[in-house]
Formats: C-alpha cells, sequence, structure tokens
C-alpha cells in the first residue's frame, strides 16, 4: 500500500508498478487503482491517497512511481517478503520527537538494508496528531536522500509496521485535537485479529467523529492488534494501552489460534508497554506480565516492545503471576503491579549456550525521543530492587545513555539479535538457536 497526502486541492494521480528496478519499455507497468479520503481536520481539510500494489509475487523487486497530471512526482524500488525460511528485519521504538538523534537512526537502519520495519509503539510525540506526524515523522522516515542529519526514504522503499503506544492515543478526543488519532490514517495493517472486547473510544462532536470514521474505517479500532509473516519469523502484534485488558478472551482466543497454528520458525510478539522493565521509568505498569503463561504456552520466542526510552534485554525467563486466595484472580496492584514467580535461565549468554528455557523480553524504546534514566546503563547494581516476588533481577543487559535500534536476522533454526547505537556500535549482541 502506497500511501500519500495533499493539501485540499484535487488533482490527478496515476501509480504504475511493475517488477525490475526500471521501467523497462518491452514491460508493460501495471496501473494500481488509487482511492481518496478527505480528511477534516477541523478548519484544515487535507486528501489522503490510497494506492494497494496487487497481485504482487514473493521474492521479487518491484518499481513504481506516482505520476500528479501527467508528471512524475516520486519513483522508487522494493523488494517483497521472501518465503525463504529467513528475513532481516530492523526494530524501533518511541522515535517522532523531531530529534536529531532520530534522524541518525532512520539513516543507520536505511544502511542496514532490513526487508521490513517495526516501530513498537509512541511513533510520535505528544499526542499522534496528524500535524505532529507531518512535523516529527514522516521528514525523517520519507526524507528525499539518505543523510545522517536528515533521516532517509526508509518508509517509500521498505515495508513499515507501527504499534500502537500510549502518545499515539492521547488525541482521541477530537474536541481538543481534530485531527487527532492520526495512527489510523497513515497505516494500512493487517486486519486479521479478532475485534477485543475493550477497544479504544473516540470522543468530540458527532460531525467530527464521523468523519473520522469514514475516512478511517475499517480500521478503526480494530487496526490496534494484527499479525504478519516474513520469511520464517511470524510476528503477532497487540495494543497494551489502559484501555485494553491483556487477559480478554477475544484476544487470547486469537492468539492461541494465530500463534498455534503458525509454521514458522520463530514466533515474536510485540507491544509497546513492557512488563519486565528494570529502569526507574515505568517500572510500576506491569499489566502485560499477565500474558506471560499464555505466550509460553504458545511457543514465543521473543518479546518486542518499547515505551521505556532505552534498551533492555532480559534474561529467558518464565514468570507465574500470583492470584488472590481463592486462585481464580490474578492480583494486581492500584499502579498496575504484577506479583509473581520468576523462573530464570542464567545460563543462556547467547554465544556458547545458545538455547534459552524461557521467553526473552526486549525494550527497544531508543529510537529518538530523549533517553530515559541514563545514568543506569551497564550498572546492573543500579538497577531497579524491589521484593523479589516483583522483580528479580531478569535483565542481563540495560544501555540507556545512548539512542540505538535492534537488528533481527533469522536462518532457518538460528536468530540473531543485534542492538546498534547512533554510533554504529554493536552494543548487545545474542544469538538464538533450535
Ligand atoms: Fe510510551
Amino acid at each position: 500500500m502506497i500511501i500519500w497526502q495533499t493539501d485540499s486541492i484535487a488533482a490527478q494521480f496515476i501509480v504504475e508498478y511493475a517488477a525490475g528496478t526500471s521501467f523497462d519499455s518491452s514491460k508493460k507497468a501495471m496501473t494500481a487503482n488509487v482511492n481518496v479520503n478527505q480528511l477534516r481536520l477541523g478548519v484544515k481539510s487535507t486528501l489522503l491517497y490510497r494506492s494497494a500494489l496487487s497481485r504482487l509475487k514473493f521474492d521479487q523487486e518491484y518499481v513504481y512511481r506516482v505520476l500528479r497530471n501527467g508528471e512524475e512526482i516520486t519513483r522508487r524500488s522494493f523488494r517483497t517478503r521472501t518465503k525463504k525460511p529467513q528475513t532481516r528485519f530492523a526494530i524501533f521504538g518511541d522515535c517522532g520527537a523531531r530529534s536529531s538523534q532520530q534522524a541518525k537512526i532512520s539513516w543507520l537502519v536505511y544502511q542496514q538494508h532490513p526487508d521490513f520495519v517495526l516501530v513498537t509503539g509512541d511513533n510520535v510525540y505528544n499526542s499522534g496528531r496528524e500535524q505532529e506526524y507531518r512535523r516529527n515523522f514522516f521528514p525523517y522516515y520519507t526524507a528525499p536522500s539518505a543523510d545522517t542529519l536528515i533521516g532517509s526514504p526508509i518508509m517509500k522503499t521498505i515495508p513499515f509496521y507501527m504499534l500502537v503506544g500510549n502518545h499515539d492515543i492521547y488525541s482521541a478526543d477530537l474536541t481538543k485535537y481534530p485531527d487527532g488519532l492520526a495512527y489510523f490514517y497513515y497505516n494500512d495493517l493487517p486486519l486479521n485479529a479478532a475485534m477485543p472486547n475493550e477497544t479504544l473510544v473516540v470522543k468530540g462532536p458527532a460531525d467530527r467523529v464521523d468523519a473520522f470514521r469514514q475516512a478511517v474505517k475499517p480500521r478503526f479500532p480494530r487496526m490496534t492488534h494484527f499479525s504478519f509473516d516474513h520469511g520464517n519469523v511470524h510476528i503477532a502484534c497487540l495494543d497494551a494501552n489502559t484501555y485494553v485488558n491483556p487477559l480478554d478472551p477475544a484476544i487470547i482466543d486469537w492468539l492461541a489460534k494465530d500463534l498455534g497454528n503458525s509454521k514458522a520458525d520463530w514466533k515474536i510478539v510485540a507491544y509497546h508497554q513492557p512488563g519486565f522493565n528494570s529502569s526507574k521509568a515505568h517500572y510500576d505498569y506491569q499489566l502485560m506480565r499477565l500474558l506471560s503463561p499464555a505466550l509460553e504456552q504458545l511457543g514465543v520466542d521473543l518479546v518486542l516492545t518499547g515505551h521505556v526510552h532505552n534498551y533492555q534485554r532480559s534474561f529467558p525467563l518464565t514468570f507465574e503471576p500470583k492470584k488472590d486466595s481463592t486462585g481464580s484472580q490474578y492480583l494486581i496492584s492500584k499502579e498496575g503491579r504484577v506479583d509473581g514467580k520468576f523462573t530464570l535461565d542464567q545460563e543462556f549468554d547467547g554465544s556458547t549456550k545458545t538455547k534459552p528455557k524461557g521467553i526473552i523480553y526486549i525494550v527497544t524504546g531508543a529510537g529518538g525521543a530523549s533517553l530515559y534514566d541514563k545514568e543506569l546503563s551497564a550498572k546492573p547494581f543500579m538497577w531497579k530492587h524491589e521484593p523479589q516476588d516483583n522483580w528479580v533481577p531478569f535483565t542481563a543487559k540495560m544501555i540507556s545513555d545512548i539512542h540505538s535500534f535492534t537488528m533481527i536476522e533469522t536462518n532457518s533454526k538460528t536468530l540473531s539479535l543485534k542492538q546498534i547505537d547512533a554510533k554504529s556500535q554493536v552494543i548487545d549482541s545474542i544469538t538464538i538457536t533450535k
């Protein structure tokens, strides 16, 4: 899906695409349908165009171009998904803050030539508005060229998947933010998950809410949960915002089918708010720990999160949340703490011992916004110390004094994870095998 936006003056757009890296006159280019929606954002009106490139083959390079009133305004190429048992992708979160570090990370990710990018939420600051995407997000990922100070055209050439973080939904009241919830304008994610019982609620004057719903249907509210495959990796993406019940039966049932039926070598789950975090920031919000037993049962290898603006990797672990005296209800404190029993695999070192017993939880929230708890970087003795039913030394690595992103590469039954910082240095590296 190619998505672009213009002012309110309509133009005639044509999208053409062809196999290969150039429009060869001997081959006929295909033409994609173009749909347009008028976005009514309070006093402002703008046009949002979407064009789905259909009948694409796996493992193939394609070139596309966009023509406005007959004149070519964009030409790029991209590669489709592979069916081979391998993939290579980049992950970062908490990025759209209009910072020089965000530009650097975008540029570095582009240099890696990943197959796709996954952003672990808080895509834009502060509230997920249309004007914030235009100022704080797109200039960095749809730059005309790659430049360490500006960013890169990564979003024009590589599929982008974005989770929904807390900042992305702060503008759900359209009274205050007529251009709110822009996440639903700019994404086109698989609508393949169950509808949760509790969903995000959009508020505001009826005409604004109607205009929003018209422009984004059927993506709102269900698009915040989805899953997809790339090569031999299956990724289930969840919404972990406060309006969601992590144990929503609709989502648990969907996950059981989605992950249970997957034949992928590697099963990954991604959501914004981490359950296992040894930083000071956001320590108390641990609701996603409730999902650990289900994810362990479903054979999940890795969990990718953001929210905390640094990098953390846990030891492989299993977690049993504590229940009340009747044994029927999980205990959750009013701050969101979830106590329980941890079992850590401290023998796993990712180099000589590569078969983890348990799930490895990653926080990769250092994609551009101001870093959290810099003083804790690589100093385990300073990491959180709380009663052992709430915290044990589950964090194997924390780097919080430099921005960074994650690269994951799979090849059959081997997965390698590298954390690369804004100076292009590898600050963490593990290999997992089956
Ligand atoms: Fe967040």
